[in-house]
């Protein structure tokens, strides 16, 4: 066992576990997020996908023992400010992208990645960022739609997205 001290969108987690826990058990068990979810363990899937720094990864297969000293982990939890969704977030709800759910949040994170870099992506733009990210439910169609929205909403101001909690 070994103590680390983890950013997870913006706090500070302390966590005391086996150096090559994956980050995925740190943030469901020890930080109790549990948007994140597990799908394949393999890196295959996308479910599991968080940022480090700003970076996509799949946090099945990054353990927690190989994570720079003040390394920032965003997870689905901490994208919008608390008061705003994120663009993202409000483009999968006015295209009503989820099916069960499941693969969402892993889809989101990924979403974000790809506009970070690629502000206004094509199509062929979106489905090269998104092929690690599987759907069971085929919302393939849906999320392309929507992050073509969010491209709209983010060139267009803040205020066109709805308060957290939808007030
Ligand atoms: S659970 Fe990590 S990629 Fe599938
Ligand atoms: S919405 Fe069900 S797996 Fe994607």
């Amino acid at each position: 066992m070994a103590v680390y001290n983890l950013n997870v969108n913006g706090k500070k987690v302390t966590v005391d576990v086996e150096p090559d826990m994956p980050l995925l058990w740190v943030i469901r068990d020890f930080a109790g997020l549990k948007g994140t979810k597990f799908g394949c363990g393999m890196a295959l899937c996308g479910a599991c996908t968080i940022h480090l720094n700003g970076q996509p990864v799949r946090s099945c297969q990054t353990p927690v023992s190989s994570l720079a000293k003040n390394a920032k982990i965003t997870t689905i939890e901490g994208i919008s400010d608390g008061v705003q969704l994120h663009a993202v977030q409000q483009a999968w709800i006015e295209e009503q992208v989820p099916q069960c759910g499941y693969c969402q949040s892993g889809q989101i994170m990924s979403a974000m990645a790809l506009l970070k870099t690629t502000p206004d992506p094509s199509d062929a733009d979106i489905d090269n960022a998104m092929s690690g990210n599987l759907c069971r439910c085929g919302t393939y169609d849906r999320i392309r739609k929507a992050i073509h929205r969010a491209a709209d909403l983010s060139k267009t101001s803040s205020n066109s997205t709805q308060k957290v909690g939808g007030k």
